[in-house]
């Protein structure tokens, strides 16, 4: 295969390389119209993969996929069965990281445990990325990672690399072309279908168990548009704008907890045991 073909089917390294990306988008301290200043030959990559996510998130392809996985059809497993399945997702491209998806997850949720975070939070932390397990369905890496937006209406300005929607098949239907599309006015971002991804399909395994913070830090989390740009307060209701504050409390640990320092699996085990065992059950539909 040339690198040329490699490039179209896997834009991405591994996924972490759009998390990476994110962390230098939204460094601290970067201006709004440095933001702006991102560059597609910069991150051949990371650009190429919004061209494939932007032209292909259309409406039908939400609801075909919500169809699909929203059923929780894949089987039982337990959380640590669903991290070990996560981290069969090796990254062997990356000679500096030798971090697994599970030492990601525990960097996450053991930053929010030395800050004095709430336990639901902490489980939160831990259990947030695990719908990127969808790649190892087959799911290509544009449907699983990625900012996410509102599909059937209007796309806001703030979504990164707005050019790519030129190509979307949605682009010609006129109902989905409006400021609200197929939705009214305030109504609510949970009854919204958002791009598909990690993060709703998360949501969804967790609805019956979580509180409703954390189904939002889930669900939302990759939502840049809104929690970081302000984007789409036309759909959203009180309920939303209350909870928009801890998915913001959420984002600081998933943008800027990582580090080298590999947690140590043995020593944590036991408070995960009982932290998973505090709020879910112990084998969970997927
Ligand atoms: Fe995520
Ligand atoms: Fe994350």
């Amino acid at each position: 295969m040339s690198t040329a073909t490699v490039l179209a089917q896997q834009p991405l390294h591994d996924l972490d390389e759009w998390d990476d990306f994110l962390e230098g988008r939204y460094k601290e301290g970067k201006t709004e119209e440095e933001f702006r200043v991102y560059d597609a030959t910069a991150t051949p990559g990371v650009a190429e993969f919004y061209r494939q996510n932007h032209e292909n998130m259309t409406v039908d392809y939400v609801l075909a996929k919500e169809k699909e996985y929203f059923s929780l059809s894949k089987g039982q497993k337990t959380i640590w069965e669903a991290a070990e399945f996560l981290n069969t997702l090796v990254d062997d491209s990356d000679p500096d990281t030798d971090l697994t998806q599970i030492e990601h997850l525990l960097q996450t949720s053991e930053a929010m445990r030395r800050d004095g975070q709430p336990r639901w939070m902490i489980l939160t932390g831990f259990i947030h990325d695990l719908g990127k397990c969808l790649c190892l369905y087959g799911e290509p890496q544009w449907g699983v990672v990625g900012d996410t937006f509102p599909v059937g209406c209007a796309w806001s300005k703030d979504i990164v690399f707005p050019e790519y929607f030129a190509k979307n098949p949605d682009r010609n239907v006129p109902e989905y072309q409006t400021k609200y599309g197929i939705y009214s006015p305030n109504c609510g971002i949970e009854n919204v279908h958002m791009s598909f991804g990690h993060d709703g399909y998360i949501a969804e395994v967790m609805k019956p168990y979580l509180r409703d913070e954390s189904l939002y830090m889930l669900r939302f989390h990759s939502f840049y548009p809104w929690h970081k740009h302000g984007a789409y307060d036309h759909l959203c209701n009180d309920k939303d704008r209350s909870m928009l504050e801890w998915v913001l409390k959420f984002n600081q640990y998933d943008l800027y907890s990582k580090g080298h320092t590999k947690p140590n699996m043995a020593e944590l085990k036991p408070y995960y045991d009982d932290l998973f065992a505090e709020f879910l059950p112990p084998t969970l539909a997927w």
